[in-house]
């Protein structure tokens, strides 16, 4: 990491385009290395160091955000038409800069339904939802911009201040159980350290456009939560069946449940040799736990 510091120091501006649960990790991260990052949100805010960006409005920043950016991290999801909000509002922008790199944060929807199966990186996608289609769309169209892209597929996120602990404090947990079916995940905290690993590095490490940030252990969902009750102290209350519960799940709820897949890390774990801070959900909820 000490590496990364004088990395950041040798000139490089970093723009966090979506200054989301993921952008907001990654530019804390930066800060505290000494480094600030400028930050878009889609309404005004009080941080010095944050701009407004609104595809849907047409609110594009002011061009002296990008004077000397050498890095931008994208963390905004497709717009309701499938596009890219980024490429659709400052592709051009974007590629009269000097950049020399941006990140483009994807999904692992974009693999489909697996039926169970690991997948990788290798592995033609198959999306099986349409917000999932949308999403492969804007990565060809990332791909397609020429500009330096990494992109990366990310399973759920979660973090402090969004796990299933709020989900259980909030009263908003369903405790729904569906044989065989797992899920794969990954701490805020790696996806942020796996990127500032994979740019300390770029020099020595062979360049992949498309990479996996996933845990080590995709598990069932009924295990996770299982796992908070007992951190808290509480006594999980009876799962209910899928093929029960299903009836009363909205459709982006129940679209969560007709997909099966172990997202595989082995590119950026074993190839690339990230070592990842949470391993599984275990240590990661852990962390979760004690900083909320
Ligand atoms: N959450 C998950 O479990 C998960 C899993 C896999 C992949 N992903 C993807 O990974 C990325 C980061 O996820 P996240 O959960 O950290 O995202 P998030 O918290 O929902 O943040 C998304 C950011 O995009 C901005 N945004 C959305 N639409 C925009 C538009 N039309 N114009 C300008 N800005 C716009 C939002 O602005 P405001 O700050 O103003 O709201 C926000 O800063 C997203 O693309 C997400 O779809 C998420």
């Amino acid at each position: 990491m000490n590496n990364f510091a004088s990395y950041l120091r040798n000139k490089k501006k970093f723009l966090i385009l979506g200054c989301g649960f993921t952008g907001s990790f990654f530019a804390k991260t930066i800060k505290k290395f000494g480094y600030t990052a400028l930050t878009s949100s889609r309404s005004e805010n009080k941080d010095p160091n944050s701009f407004v960006f609104n595809s849907e409005k047409g609110i594009v920043p002011n061009e002296k955000i990008f004077d000397g950016v050498t890095h931008i991290l994208s963390c905004i999801p497709p717009d309701k038409n499938g596009n890219d909000p980024v490429l659709e509002s400052l592709k051009n922008k974007l590629q009269s800069l000097s950049l020399e790199w941006v990140g483009y944060l994807s999904t692992t929807g974009v693999y489909g339904n697996t039926k169970g199966d690991w997948v990788s990186e290798i592995d033609k996608p198959n999306p099986f939802q349409k917000r999932s289609h949308k999403r492969l769309h804007c990565e060809k169209e990332w791909i397609k911009s020429d500009l330096p892209v990494q992109i990366f597929r990310l399973p759920g996120i979660y973090g402090p201040g969004r796990s299933t602990f709020e989900a259980i404090r909030n009263q908003k947990i369903r405790i729904i159980s569906k044989k065989d079916q797992v899920f794969s995940r990954i701490h805020v905290a790696d996806i942020t350290n796996a990127i500032i690993y994979l740019l300390q590095n770029k020099d020595s490490l062979k360049f992949h456009q498309i990479i996996n940030i996933a845990d080590d252990e995709p598990c069932a969902q009924i295990e996770v939560i299982q796992y908070c009750y007992d951190l808290l102290g509480l006594k999980m209350p009876k799962p209910i069946l899928f093929e029960d519960a299903k009836k009363d799940l909205s459709p982006i709820a129940q679209s969560f449940w007709m997909e099966n897949r172990r997202v595989s890390n082995n590119l950026l774990c074993e190839t690339l040799g990230y070592k990842l801070i949470y391993k599984n959900y275990k240590t990661g909820l852990k962390n979760c736990f004690l900083n909320s």
